[in-house]
């Protein structure tokens, strides 16, 4: 069964941008898309760690400000890169706030 956190209210979240929480010892980025879709992933780049929550939001990748991969935010998989991928948290918007499941 989903252990639901409650996050941030989806307005806190900046349109084609990012926030960053933490959790535990773990670094979470939430993006909000151009069309609104939620999502977070690990807030650290598959290929050295580059953080993800100072990249660039385009469609639903983010992109890595070190060497510029290309992560899809549905699945953490980095395009084009052999399946390298970051750690990837369901999320869901209720009544405006943002809920991550770990
Ligand atoms: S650390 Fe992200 S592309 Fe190199």
């Amino acid at each position: 069964m989903a252990n639901w956190i409650k996050i941030t209210e989806v307005e806190n979240v900046p349109s084609m941008g990012s926030r960053k929480i933490i959790i535990g010892e773990e670094e979470i980025v939430v993006f909000k898309t151009k069309d609104d879709s939620i999502f977070a992933v690990n807030n650290e780049c598959p290929h050295k760690e580059g953080k993800l929550s100072e990249g660039l939001v385009h469609e639903k990748y983010v992109t890595c400000p070190l060497h510029n991969w290309d992560i899809d935010l549905e699945t953490g998989i980095a395009k084009d890169e052999g399946g390298e991928c970051t750690k990837k948290y369901d999320t869901k918007v209720e009544e405006g706030f943002i809920y991550l499941s770990l």
